[in-house]
């Protein structure tokens, strides 16, 4: 496997280009292909079979396209169909777990919120990971019903997300929570509305940056990392490449959009 391949990054949608930032960020020289999978988003309510099917198929697409590592920028697809891909294809997969560890370390309160889809929550993998902390913690766990749908039609910053956000996090507030735990790759682009409506001490957490760092582990342990700068950027969406575009956390000519059918 040459070096100089693209990481390859996918989503349900635009949300995980959150994720994408963080890895950008922390290896700049490397050439990232990020797929958006829209037309198929949320997939946070669709039964696990049909997220192993989806995750195989952006898979199938990212190898096409030369990927040396695939980065599942997507919670419900992590924990859903990982295990399928990793036992599948002869690549490194790196998943995206909600951080409930280090949430459960530093809470003092003994209370975590954490906000993620239904697929998600009702995962075995996040059973497994839930089960080990509750025992010292409460956790709220609360499905962020509608919120990717709005990160997708480009109104993440509209008043009604606020009115939802509030009401979903009432129970969590009520609960004391002084960490929240965002489980959903779109969440982070949701952390200025919680902010306003999170009582001050609250800590967000997300797991954009602890990705990236094992990516950057993955590659070092396979040799596979880049020493040249590579090409920029390209993202695809099979939906409204505009909305992909507009989320994209760069500036606007660093960077390639197209729409592919995929
Ligand atoms: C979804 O497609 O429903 C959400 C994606 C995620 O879980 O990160």
């Amino acid at each position: 496997m040459s070096k100089d391949k693209p990481i390859g990054i996918f989503d349900s949608g635009v949300g995980g280009t959150s994720i994408w930032k963080e890895i950008h960020h922390l290896l700049p020289l490397e050439h990232t292909i990020y797929l958006a999978d829209s037309a198929n988003a949320p997939y946070g309510e669709k039964p696990p079979e049909e997220i192993v099917r989806l995750s195989v198929k952006n898979t199938e697409k990212l190898l096409d396209m030369g990927a040396k590592i695939i980065v599942v920028a997507c919670n419900t697809a992590t924990t859903n169909a990982i295990v399928h891909l990793r036992t599948s294809y002869n690549i490194p997969f790196i998943g995206i777990e909600p951080a409930i560890k280090p949430a459960a370390l530093q809470t003092r309160a003994k209370c975590i919120g954490i906000l993620a889809t239904k697929g998600t929550l009702s995962s075995t993998l996040f059973a497994k990971a839930s089960d080990l902390y509750s025992k010292d913690n409460k956790i709220v766990e609360v499905v962020g019903k509608g919120l990717v749908q709005k990160i997708e039609q480009g109104q993440k910053d509209a008043p009604v997300v606020q009115g939802m956000l509030s009401q979903l996090l009432e129970p969590m507030v009520k609960a004391g929570i002084d960490y929240l735990v965002l489980g959903c790759s779109h969440y982070p682009y949701l952390i200025p509305t919680l902010k306003k409506i999170l009582p001050p001490h609250v800590q967000i957490i997300d797991s954009g940056m602890a990705v990236a760092k094992q990516t950057r582990v993955v590659l070092q342990s396979l040799d596979l990392l880049t020493a040249e700068q590579q090409k920029i950027p390209e993202f695809f969406s099979n939906g409204d490449p505009e909305i992909l575009r507009n989320i994209i956390p760069a500036p606007q000519n660093s960077f390639k959009v197209s729409f592919m059918d995929f």
